[in-house]
């Protein structure tokens, strides 16, 4: 398990994304109640970002993550692209937990 650096999990808002660089790779973040969700930064309809804006991953109602190209939104609970042309695949996620106030990520099959 890899600890994310510069990330408090606890003072992240509910709904609110961060992105992270671990690894030479940039992760997304995100908090919902008590759940944090992890998942690479890559789209997987051209695998390039998916954000234009630092930190910006939600869509205008704050209910999925959206790929800030062509529109694409994926279900925050578990990656899957529920709207465009990647619509049924999966931002590529990763187990996480918090332990002693810090979020630990599984990216070991990255
Ligand atoms: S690159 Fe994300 S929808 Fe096209």
């Amino acid at each position: 398990m890899t600890v994310l650096p510069d990330i408090d999990p606890y003072a992240m808002r509910d709904l609110e994304t961060r992105s992270c660089l671990v690894q030479g790779q940039e992760l997304v973040i995100l908090r919902h109640d008590d759940h944090w969700y992890v998942y690479l930064n890559s789209c997987p309809h051209l695998g390039i970002p998916l954000n234009f804006i630092a930190d910006d991953f939600l869509d205008l109602d704050r209910q999925h993550f959206i790929c800030a190209n062509h529109g694409a939104l994926f279900r925050y609970e578990d990656g899957l692209c529920i709207s465009g042309p990647c619509s049924g695949q999966r931002l590529r996620q990763f187990p996480c937990v918090v332990d002693a106030g810090r979020l630990h990520v599984d990216m070991l099959d990255l």
